[in-house]
């Protein structure tokens, strides 16, 4: 492993970087971390809030400028690229995907050159170059499938899960061809804290309290294999820590769900809140559980998204074996604390609903 005193994220001001960062700054109180995140739509300084800034450096810049990365490596002597950044949402790829490109596949190619000039000139530095991708680079699942494993062929349906595979196919070159020390993790669905409410779980939570409908797509039985953040960001430590260099990595939480499924447990949680806190009927009043209504009441099927992928659900036995990984979360406890937080921190997701959110929002609905 490669010495840790001070690691570059990228997208660290996203949604499981923030978490990464934050989870790693309380662990180890000799580590620094440099972050680089270009704040996009999706990127919120207010993500790190808090964070010590003398342990944590924020450089507002982009993935995509090869030469800005070199000297953050070199003026901060990091020997450690944790990559997060990326454009995450398959919605959005599917009307825009531009953007997956530039950042997804040039961005990762721009770390990679960059960690190359750095680290492998001459006799080379002793490094690691961690890159956190995605299981939907494996395609859909039938019913009976077996789950994802390592060797599964790539077979990416959307311009997300293509960009995703794309970049996941460069880190694997840059280390046949160059030897440069490099591990990927593939994870599944994540959900947790700071999550931008574009995102399934996240989404239905807020349209709970404003009494919006819930989106529906398609029969709602596709399935996803949902894991907390927290336990996503552990397994990364994992891989740096003990991961094989050139070696893939598939975390997951072993609990698929159907998105029906989910979004009950979600309306549940929220009207057993209301019911159990008078003080939310007069913060949400619009929500149903306002007047004891079951939130279910808003459940609304629309139009499925083009491409919709069925089945993911990862086998993550290789993690489990080789670095130890294990979840600490249950479905139960990490929907219950994710709950608790959008409930707590209404400030952080209303100023992320006052920007960018609410534009991108009204105009999908609008043109669905
Ligand atoms: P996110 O969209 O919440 O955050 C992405 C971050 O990257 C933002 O802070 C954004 O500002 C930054 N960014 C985007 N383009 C950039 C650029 N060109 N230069 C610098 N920064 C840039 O995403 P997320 O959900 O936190 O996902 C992080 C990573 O994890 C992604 O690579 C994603 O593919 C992968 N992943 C996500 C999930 C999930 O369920 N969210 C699951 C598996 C893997
Ligand atoms: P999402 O959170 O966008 O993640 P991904 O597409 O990367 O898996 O969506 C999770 C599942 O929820 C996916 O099957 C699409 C579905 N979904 C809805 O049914 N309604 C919604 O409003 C959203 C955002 C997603």
């Amino acid at each position: 492993m490669s010495d840790p005193r001070t690691i570059l994220v990228t997208g660290g001001a996203g949604f499981i970087g923030a978490n990464f960062v934050r989870q790693r700054l309380a662990a180890d109180a000799n580590e620094s971390i440099v972050v680089l995140d270009a704040l996009t739509y999706a990127g919120n300084r207010t993500n790190l809030a808090g964070v010590d800034p003398e342990r944590c450096i924020f450089v507002h810049g982009d993935i995509r400028d090869t030469a800005l990365v070199e000297r953050l490596l070199r003026e901060h002597a990091i020997r450690t690229i944790v990559h997060f950044a990326a454009e995450s949402h398959v919605d959005r790829s599917i009307t825009g995907p531009d953007a997956f490109i530039d950042t997804n596949v040039n961005g990762t190619h721009s770390l990679l050159k960059a960690a190359r000039t750095v680290w492998l000139a001459g006799t080379g530095v002793p490094h690691r170059f961690h890159h956190v991708s995605t299981d939907e680079v494996y395609g859909s699942l039938g019913p009976n499938d077996p789950p994802f494993a390592e060797n599964n062929q790539y077979q990416p349906n959307s311009p997300y899960s293509a960009s995703k595979a794309a970049s996941d196919h460069l880190v694997r070159a840059y280390h046949h061809t160059f030897h440069l020390e490099v591990t990927t993790t593939n994870c599944s669905n994540n959900y947790g804290p700071f999550q931008f409410p574009e995102k399934l779980i996240p989404l239905m939570l807020l349209h709970c309290l404003h009494g919006k409908p819930l989106p529906i797509y398609g029969d709602g039985m596709n399935v996803r294999d949902w894991l907390h953040v927290d336990d996503h960001c552990r397994g990364i430590t994992l891989a740096l820590d003990k991961g094989r260099p050139g070696e893939v990595y598939n975390i997951g939480g072993e609990n698929e769900r159907p998105n029906l499924e989910i979004v009950q447990r979600i309306t549940a949680s929220i009207d057993a809140a209301f019911a159990a806190d008078p003080s939310l009927a007069a913060r949400f009043p619009t929500s149903p559980a306002a007047n004891g209504n079951p939130c279910w009441s808003l459940v609304t099927y629309v139009k499925d998204r083009p491409g919709h992928d069925r089945r993911y659900a990862i086998d993550p036995r290789k993690a489990q074996s080789e670095l130890g990984y294990r979840p600490h979360e249950t479905f139960e406890t990490g929907l219950a604390k994710t709950v608790a937080w959008y409930l707590a921190n209404e400030r952080w997701w209303r100023a992320v609903m006052d920007g960018s959110y609410r534009q991108w929002i009204e105009h999908n609905y609008a043109t669905r």
